[in-house]
């Protein structure tokens, strides 16, 4: 007899006709998809690598929440943002990604639901299948600067535990709005859920003075979880540490936090030479930051000025974040257009689909790319939809 595999993997895992022409063109020339901050020219300060190295590495010493002098230093990078932030209310993680499955796993049963924003990040879905918990939407607005839909919230499935919100969104780049975040927080706490809110790009706003929106580390109204990482927040993927903040009503938030500990307990998946040079690299990697945010304001800015002869293709301003919408007229649908350029101009970009984006008509880009790179793939990109507008 044949073994029966789970459910919770996809029957399907093909690639799907998009990832097959990636393959089949090799190099793109001008990939507008990079978002690996490891790839696109920005310096790694040696003090990242040069913490690694410390003695105290050569120790194990099992510690389910992290070390302290650790999760005293993420607290006073939230102190920076003007987040008071509890080093005892912090746990460390390998990733983001591990930090949805423990709060999954903490919140859910097989089958209970959490919440997640449309259109945002789309391996959400995944991970909340690979624990055993279903996904329902709440939509955000396009023509509304990405505001939640009330009404959306509102007919949330019965086995709702919990709802996740992206701030700022992946890809819109939207800050969550104060009402919504009044809206959410006020639904959470009447609905009995908890509130995870993913901020791994907090710190990088793209617009104004340079000041990150307020965090939801510290919000008291509903037990809330927030979720950063070195992976965006230095620009550090491979070293793989992120944490979760816990905070809320105090009896909720030490119950929380005593069965996170048991969940970061069965793994111990941190690495000590990570945990323990975390104050050091966090330190070390603040002009990569900087660099990051420098590199995704100045794509942006080109970007706008590139489609203000355009009027045809309009940006949906992000507020912050490493990523872009375009609005291209509906002429083709999304994926043929994105395999065009890809096929014809050598530009790589992602159809508004991957992201649950509504309809055609959406382009999401990456704003990490060299910046020759960006300005020249957006030129074509350009050229290509009047191209096509001409055309029609
Ligand atoms: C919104 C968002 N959350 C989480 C992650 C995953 O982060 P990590 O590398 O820490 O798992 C990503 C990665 O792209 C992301 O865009």
């Amino acid at each position: 007899m044949d073994v029966t595999f789970s459910h919770r993997i996809p029957e399907h895992l093909r690639p799907s006709r998009l990832a097959a022409a990636r393959a089949r063109v090799g190099r793109v020339p001008f990939d507008l998809t990079e978002t690996n901050p490891t790839r696109v020219g920005i310096a790694l300060p040696g003090g990242v690598l040069a913490a690694l190295a410390d003695p105290r590495g050569a120790t194990y010493r099992p510690e389910p929440r992290g070390p302290r002098a650790a999760r005293e230093a993420i607290a006073s990078e939230y102190a920076a943002l003007g987040s008071d932030v509890d080093p005892d209310r912090l746990v460390l993680t390998a990733s983001t990604s591990e930090a949805y499955g423990f709060l999954f796993r903490l919140l859910a049963d097989p089958g209970d639901v959490v919440l997640v924003p449309t259109p945002s990040y789309p391996l959400v879905e995944h991970l909340a299948r690979l624990d055993g918990v279903a996904t329902a939407s709440f939509a955000l607005d396009p023509d509304a600067a990405w505001r939640i839909e009330p009404s959306s919230l509102a007919m949330a499935p019965e086995r709702t535990r919990s709802a996740i919100v992206v701030h700022p969104n992946n890809p819109t780049g939207s800050h969550v709005h104060p009402a919504d975040r009044d809206l959410l927080v006020e639904t959470c706490r009447d609905r009995g859920w908890a509130l995870i809110a993913d901020e791994v790009f907090l710190s990088y706003p793209l617009r104004g003075d340079g000041r990150s929106p307020t965090s939801f580390a510290g919000e008291d109204r509903c037990l809330t979880f927030s979720l950063g990482g070195l992976s965006k927040s230095c620009g550090l993927p491979q070293l793989k540490a992120a944490w979760i903040v816990a905070s809320g009503p105090d009896d909720e938030v030490a119950t929380a936090l005593e069965r996170l500990e048991w969940i970061a307990d069965a793994a111990l998946s941190v690495s000590t030479p990570v945990a323990e040079g975390l104050p050091e690299i966090l330190a070390a990697s603040r002009s990569r930051s900087e660099a990051i945010l420098a590199r995704c304001r100045a794509n942006l800015t080109a970007l706008e000025a590139a489609c203000r002869v355009v009027p045809e293709v309009t940006v949906s301003a992000p507020d912050g974040g490493w990523s872009c919408v375009l609005r291209v007229p509906r002429l083709v649908d999304d994926e043929q257009l994105v395999l065009t350029l890809l096929e014809d101009d050598g530009v790589a970009v992602q159809p508004g689909y991957l992201f649950d984006l509504p309809g055609d008509g959406w382009l999401v880009l990456s704003l990490l790319p060299r910046e020759a790179t960006f300005s020249d793939g957006v030129e074509r990109l350009l050229a290509r939809v009047e191209r096509l507008v001409r055309d029609a």
